[in-house]
């Protein structure tokens, strides 16, 4: 039997990287295909690199282009691939427009399938990664949950309890296993980083492509800025709309290109404040105690901030929260990270996998 996993986007990556090597300590016979959704060296090559992910088998190219036209794309594309290959699974990651094609392709084809991080939801139907969920997990045959509360969505929509397993967080097997790596000062001198600072991500759609909500988050970002130096590594989506709201190079800001996966994190591990809109780094920045401020108005990671450094912020509460975080400092991990985020997430997926393949009974 052959395991398919389709990757396409930044996160995926990080997602599939401690699967995949679980698989193989099981030896179970496997092969990623990129879809191709991220293109850039410093938004693919670079964690292949950094995760030691095998050599795509295939690349599908499809690049960018609007919701219609890129899943268009994915979905002939994954067609072939998934014909070609026959495989006995496909395992899809997360919430990216790779994702839900993949799904809707293996659906229609009858190929089964595994969604690893099941069962978020910001019940923002606005965001795209929303829309990508709820179909995702409508179609998936086996759903691998990161929380309680991911099982507890997965149910209210009528999903089979015997499809879902609550395995823990992929994405904190790759930062344990990163861990060692991790050193801010290598990074700082190379980007000239003063001793103390903030790091902030943004590509939210709602934040960065409407050149109002743009200058809005600019203008706090600014504000950050006036009260510890902020390094930025810069998405390619909205680049241009947050250059002309006014992020650019000036005193105590930096704006530099997206950063490889050891780099970045060696970033946030020394950072005094991190202000985000991305999903992954408010689980990251829970696991590594940095404060966190995430400029959304929801979010479908709260255990992150029930249980870990993340606060939810407007561009307008953004500079008084930042004053807050700092003036508080950062926390220690303290032993209550949300349950089985203990690095094993990957072993524990792979061997519900495994089981499957085998047709064993996979009941809990
Ligand atoms: C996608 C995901 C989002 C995820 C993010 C992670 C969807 C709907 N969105 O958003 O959930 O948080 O990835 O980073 O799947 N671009 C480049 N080079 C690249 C890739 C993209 O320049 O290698 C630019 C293009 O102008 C493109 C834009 O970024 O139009 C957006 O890329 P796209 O993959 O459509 O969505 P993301 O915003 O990256
Ligand atoms: N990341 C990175 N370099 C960067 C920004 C983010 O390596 O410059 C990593 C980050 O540590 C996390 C992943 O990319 O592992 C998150 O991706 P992103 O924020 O693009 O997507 P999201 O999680 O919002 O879907």
């Amino acid at each position: 039997p052959l395991v398919l996993h389709v990757l396409g986007a930044r996160p995926n990556f990080v997602k599939a990287a401690p699967v995949v090597r679980a698989l193989d300590e099981l030896g179970v016979r496997q092969g990623i295909v990129h879809t191709g959704q991220h293109y850039d060296a410093l938004m693919s090559d670079v964690f292949f690199a950094d995760l030691g992910l095998p050599e795509p088998i295939a690349n599908l190219g499809v690049g960018s282009g609007s919701h219609a036209r890129q899943t268009a794309a994915l979905l002939t594309g994954l067609e072939d691939v998934v014909l070609e290959h026959h495989p006995s699974l496909v395992v899809v990651y997360g919430d990216v427009n790779s994702t839900l094609a993949a799904i809707l392709v293996c659906a229609k084809l009858h190929v089964p399938t595994a969604h690893v991080e099941a069962g978020l939801r910001s019940f923002d139907r606005e965001m795209p990664e929303e829309v990508n969920r709820v179909v995702t997990d409508a179609l998936s045959d086996i759903l691998f949950a990161t929380s309680p509360e991911a099982l507890s969505h997965l149910a209210r929509e009528g999903v089979d309890p015997e499809r879902m397993h609550l395995v823990g967080n992929p994405m904190i097997d790759s930062l344990f296993s990163a861990l060692p790596k991790l050193d801010p000062a290598p990074v700082q001198a190379r980007l000239g980083v003063p001793g103390r600072y903030a790091v902030a991500t943004l590509h939210r759609p709602a934040n960065v492509d409407d050149p109002e909500s743009a200058r809005e988050l600019v203008d706090a970002v600014l504000a950050v800025a006036e009260r510890v130096p902020v390094v930025v590594p810069l998405h390619p989506r909205g680049r241009q709309r947050l250059a002309d709201a006014g992020l650019v190079n000036r005193e105590n800001l930096s704006i530099v290109d997206p950063l490889g996966y050891v780099d970045f994190l060696s970033l946030v591990r020394g950072a005094a404040l991190v202000v985000t809109d991305s999903g992954g780094v408010q689980e990251e920045t829970t696991m590594l105690g940095v404060p966190c401020l995430t400029v959304r108005p929801n979010t479908e990671r709260p255990v992150t901030v029930t249980h870990g450094t993340n606060r939810l912020v407007t561009p307008a509460g953004l500079p008084a929260a930042a004053d807050k975080a700092l003036a508080d400092g950062s926390s220690t991990p303290s032993g209550e990270l949300p349950p089985l985020w203990d690095g094993a997430a990957g072993p524990r997926i792979a061997r519900v996998i495994a089981a499957w393949l085998r047709g064993d009974n996979l009941s809990p």
